[in-house]
């Protein structure tokens, strides 16, 4: 990293921006910063993240737990006691007296607030409550007033802070949310940025989580593409090892739901190639109304993503966002009895295969996706605004062209948007000029529909790299763009220019 920023502890990885917003919150004297929200889904490193900037800032950090209001008053008593250095544990009998001593103790200082959603959950009006506060501490403009920063990871717990017309609505000045590394990041977390296929096929296992490297398999890396195998036998699949279970409890911990079978169910419909509502239902059994709840609640949990598709307004596709979620589902769910007798080793010769097709080619994809929606302007002349996947009907050949990464430009009243790329990504297989053929007559059929598409870059994205026709015909055309490993692993402001 070329700027760490100040005050950043060396053991925080990247994380750069959050600790600069962090940072800049809790320095900041202006009479608006009072109230600032951190979010995110559970293991991205919250609370390692706001427990390094109490220690940076000397801000007052109290995390709740799972208890009734009383015992929580209590601990919130105790800790504010340890923060000043008083004898004795301050005595609080409500939360009014508790913001009141907070406010008291703090003057003018930084509190955090570490799983606010327990609090909520045990005393619903402690929103509205805070909401007052601040409310009267902006009137009275006394400068400069206690900020507090509210943290949790339930997440429609979080977003419900801010929704609408929750009290807390409009009042906060710091919205900050906590996401997985992305894919770059990760490889350098894991230490194996070197080798991206190696980093591709860890990525499609534990994905950017970071507590999945530390706290989860206790650090344990594969050493090399040769040892990758081995070491999903001796983690993932290990029942000895955390993250054996961890995705079954992502499911009951992020979301407050009743029925986790459907939800198991819709899930694995999506990790099997299920993408649309329809096609979901129809593999869980259900109605498509009855699939809609658990969609959404899946989606406010951070779970799964709903990709609008580019060209057909009504349609829209459902993909998992969290990677270990569909190993789990594809390969570890149908196999759970013979995992538990610990026979990891025949589980993952069985399952190898699927893992490759059904794992990791759509994560290839979902991976060239991100890629397109990072790349500067001068990639796709013009800035990438939507990337999605997308068929489009060849009614001549009665079939359908997947177009597993479609670039557009936002549209303006006076510029339609156009279509900047359409491209195809295979992991397994060397791309040739029949993939290219086919971008070509999917761009062809699109500008015959009125679509903006003449001028497409066609690309192809290979796993397994490219035939030397396809190469030098991409070489003679710039409208056709070939993406290899390392190109989509290399930092966005290292791209070639050209
Ligand atoms: N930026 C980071 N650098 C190094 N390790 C990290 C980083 N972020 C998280 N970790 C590791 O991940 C672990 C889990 O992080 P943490 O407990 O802060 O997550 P959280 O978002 O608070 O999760 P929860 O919602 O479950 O409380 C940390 O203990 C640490 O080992
Ligand atoms: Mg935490």
């Amino acid at each position: 990293m070329v700027n760490e920023p100040s005050g950043k502890p060396a053991w925080v990885y990247d994380r750069d921006h959050e600790w600069t917003a962090l940072s800049n919150f809790a320095r900041s004297a202006s009479p608006r910063a009072r109230l600032g929200i951190v979010s995110g889904r559970r293991r991205q490193g919250k609370t390692f993240l706001l427990r390094a900037l109490a220690e940076a800032t000397g801000a007052f950090y109290y995390a709740a737990a799972e208890a009734t209001t009383a015992d929580s008053l209590r601990d919130l008593g105790s800790a504010l006691a340890a923060h000043t250095g008083a004898a004795l544990p301050y005595a609080i009998r409500d939360w009014n007296e508790a913001v009141g001593a907070i406010r008291e103790t703090l003057a003018g200082g930084l509190a955090i607030i570490d799983e606010f959603p327990y609090l909520t959950r045990a005393d619903p009006a402690l929103p509205s409550l805070l909401q007052r506060v601040l409310d009267d501490q902006a009137w009275g403009r006394q400068a400069p007033g206690t900020k507090f920063l509210l943290c949790g990871s339930a997440m429609s717990v979080m977003g419900g802070l801010l929704a609408g017309n929750a009290p807390l609505r409009g009042r906060s000045a710091l919205e900050l949310l906590v996401a997985p590394f992305d894919y770059r990041t990760a490889a350098r977390f894991w230490g194996i940025e070197n080798d991206p296929v190696l980093a591709v096929l860890v990525h499609a296992i534990v994905g950017g989580t970071p507590a999945y490297r530390s706290e989860f398999v206790a650090d344990d890396a594969p050493a090399s593409r040769d040892d990758f195998d081995d070491w999903v036998s001796r983690t993932v699949l290990n029942p000895a090892v955390p993250l054996f279970r961890e995705a079954r409890y992502l499911l009951a911990e992020e979301t407050d739901i009743r029925e986790p079978a459907l939800y198991n169910s819709v899930l694995g419909a999506i990790a099997t190639g299920n993408a649309t509502s329809g096609g979901i239902a129809n593999y869980v059994g259900r109605k498509s109304s009855e699939v809609t709840h658990p969609l959404t609640v899946l989606e406010d949990a951070g779970l799964i993503t709903r990709e609008a598709d580019p060209f057909h307004a009504r349609k829209s596709l459902y993909r998992i966002s969290e990677p270990l979620i569909t190993f789990y589902e594809a390969i570890m769910r149908p196999a759970w009895p013979q995992l538990e007798r610990r026979q990891a080793k025949a589980v993952w010769r069985r399952q190898r295969s699927t893992f490759l097709s059904q794992v990791v080619g759509p994560h290839f994809e979902a991976l060239c996706r991100e890629w397109a929606t990072q790349a500067g302007e001068e990639v796709f002349a013009g800035f990438p605004a939507e990337v999605a996947g997308t068929a489009i009907p060849d009614p001549g050949n009665r079939t359908q062209i997947q177009v597993d990464v479609a670039v557009l430009s936002a549209g303006t009243p006076e510029e339609p948007r156009r279509v900047l790329s359409l491209g195809e990504a295979k992991w397994g297989e060397v791309m040739g000029l029949g993939h290219l053929d086919r971008l070509r007559r999917a761009r062809d059929l699109l500008s015959v529909k009125k679509h903006r598409a003449a001028d497409a870059i066609l690309a192809c994205y290979g796993g397994a790299g490219f035939t030397p026709e396809l190469t030098a015909t991409a070489a003679a055309d710039p409208h056709v763009l070939l993406v290899d490993l390392n190109r989509l692993y290399q930092e966005p402001d290292q791209q070639p220019e050209d």
